[in-house]
């Protein structure tokens, strides 16, 4: 038995995800490098010759998680060892990224740790890792720990990464940009993904046009700043050497068969005018914005190295809806940053109010290593954190309902991606991210079908297919 199956056998790989969209588009890239090596995708750690964990380090729990991962993965290795074969692990990703050798100390099953700029590398990875196999079994010293590439390296990913292998569901994620340059004092992001870079418009353009070759009727621009978009112009494009993100979107507008574009996530010192100006202009760009804005106290964001205040945000919304009335808003928040007192928390419930949001994530702060936020002094308590946090989804649930209820009565186009809970039932999304589920066949998975929406639930709307199928055939 060989460490990897030989080449021209087919090999299996098990990716499993966590974190941000950034890293399901980085996984199926994975997969995409993998591929020419004659790896297939399964569906489980007990059948893959490879496993790779592609994973987050935003908070503690996330971080954690991969740990306890590993040591199941440790034990399906070495029951593989007892039978004359093996299994390969591998750690991709952020905590990849943050912790490096460590991981390996800690869990020394893993044969390779990668961070998230480097998996275009996997092929020499994998055959290091192979010879480091090949030394195992002659029964001699292995030097040290696993194979390791956690450097950024000097060359971009984009340049190296095979064609996309596949478009699901009509619907595609595109990273336009990487990495981050403002520093947060809560967040981990500038360090694990390393210094804002963003792509060579012509390679996006490129990308999505594929995309949409293969199937995709929608895109998510992805980037951990995306609106923070200023990548090489095409050659021969007027108008400077650099794209904005709102010029970006009006070219993909161009792109015959693109029904739908969004991008996430964006800061909203990023929001330009041209960008603004784009939500009230292109027709394709879904009327859905996630803005993360953490707090709505002043002296908090400012505490958070946001550099903007609760008044930025709030005017920014205000010249959003004016461009784009029926715009939906969705955002981020952290309750319990260090120093946050029942009036800052105040304001954040303020600001929530005002301001009214269609979806949103919230977050206890969770303390981690090497950010400045881990070393103030007034960390709060887990209660605290906890009864602030119950107090705020509840609210944001309030108007999530609400949102919902109000488009009941509406006919609107959705998106469908998959089976719905219910045999017989389709799921998809409509224009503000919402999930709509109907009665109708698996055939219109990954198109788009209008739908008038018949009942709102907390998280989800029925609907019916308009006109009725039998009148459309
Ligand atoms: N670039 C985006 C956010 C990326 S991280 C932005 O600037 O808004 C996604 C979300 O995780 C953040 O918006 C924040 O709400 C949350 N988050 C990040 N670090 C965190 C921490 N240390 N504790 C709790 N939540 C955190
Ligand atoms: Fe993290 Fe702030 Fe950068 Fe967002 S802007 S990725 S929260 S440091
Ligand atoms: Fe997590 Fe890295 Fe995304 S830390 S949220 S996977 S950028």
């Amino acid at each position: 038995m060989t460490f990897v199956p030989t080449d021209g056998k087919r090999k299996r790989v098990f990716i499993r995800t966590y974190g941000c969209q950034m890293n399901v588009y980085d996984s199926d890239r994975m997969a995409d490098v993998l591929r020419p090596l004659g790896y297939a995708l399964s569906d489980s750690p007990e059948q893959a010759d490879l496993v790779v964990l592609n994973t987050c380090h935003i908070r503690e729990k996330a971080s954690e998680k991969v740990y306890s991962e590993l040591g199941r993965l440790r034990d399906v290795k070495a029951e593989r060892r007892r039978e004359g074969s093996d299994l390969t692990i591998a750690v991709a990703g952020c905590v990849a990224q943050a912790e490096g050798e460590e991981i390996a100390k800690r869990q020394p099953a893993v044969d390779i740790v990668v961070g998230p700029q480097a998996y275009h590398r996997l092929p020499q990875l994998l055959a290091e890792a192979e010879r480091r196999g090949a030394i195992r079994r002659a029964g001699k010293r292995l030097p040290g720990a696993g194979v390791l590439d956690t450097e950024f390296p000097p060359e971009s990913k984009f340049d190296h990464l095979p064609a996309p292998g596949g478009v699901r569901a009509g619907s595609a994620f595109l990273s336009i940009q990487e990495g981050c340059d403002k520093f947060c004092t809560f967040c981990v992001v500038p360090y694990t993904r390393g210094a804002e870079y963003s792509r060579p418009a012509e390679s996006i353009l490129q990308e999505a046009r594929a995309l949409v070759a293969a199937g995709a009727v929608e895109l998510t621009l992805l980037g951990q700043n995306v609106n923070a978009y200023h990548g090489e112009a095409p050659s021969g494009s007027a108008g400077g050497s650099t794209w904005s993100l709102g010029r970006l979107v009006r070219a993909l507008a161009e792109i015959d068969g693109l029904a739908r574009i969004r991008y996430t996530t964006s800061h909203p010192r990023d929001m330009d005018d041209d960008l603004i100006a784009a939500h009230g202009e292109v027709v394709q760009l879904m009327p859905y914005l996630h803005l993360p804005v953490q707090s709505g106290s002043d002296r908090i964001l400012e505490a958070m190295n946001r550099g903007h205040g609760r008044d930025l945000f709030r005017r920014l919304v205000d010249r959003l809806r004016e461009r784009r009335p029926d715009l939906a808003l969705s955002s981020d928040f952290i309750v319990g940053f260090p120093g946050e007192s029942d009036a800052d928390f105040d304001a954040t419930m303020q600001l929530i109010d005002d301001v009214g949001f269609a979806a949103a994530f919230s977050f206890k702060y969770s303390r981690r290593p090497g950010t400045p936020g881990a070393a103030l002094p007034d960390q709060i308590p887990e209660s605290v954190k906890t009864a602030r946090l119950a107090a705020l989804q509840a609210l944001l649930a309030r108007q999530q309902r609400d949102f919902n209820a109000a488009k009941v009565g509406a006919t609107v186009p959705v998106l469908f991606a998959e089976p719905g809970r219910k045999p017989g039932q389709v799921l998809g999304k409509s224009p503000w991210l919402q999930s709509v589920y109907v009665e109708g066949p698996a055939s219109l998975i990954g198109s788009i079908a209008s739908v008038r929406l018949t009942e709102a639930h907390a998280v989800s709307l029925a609907g019916e297919i308009v006109p009725p199928l039998e009148a459309a055939a």
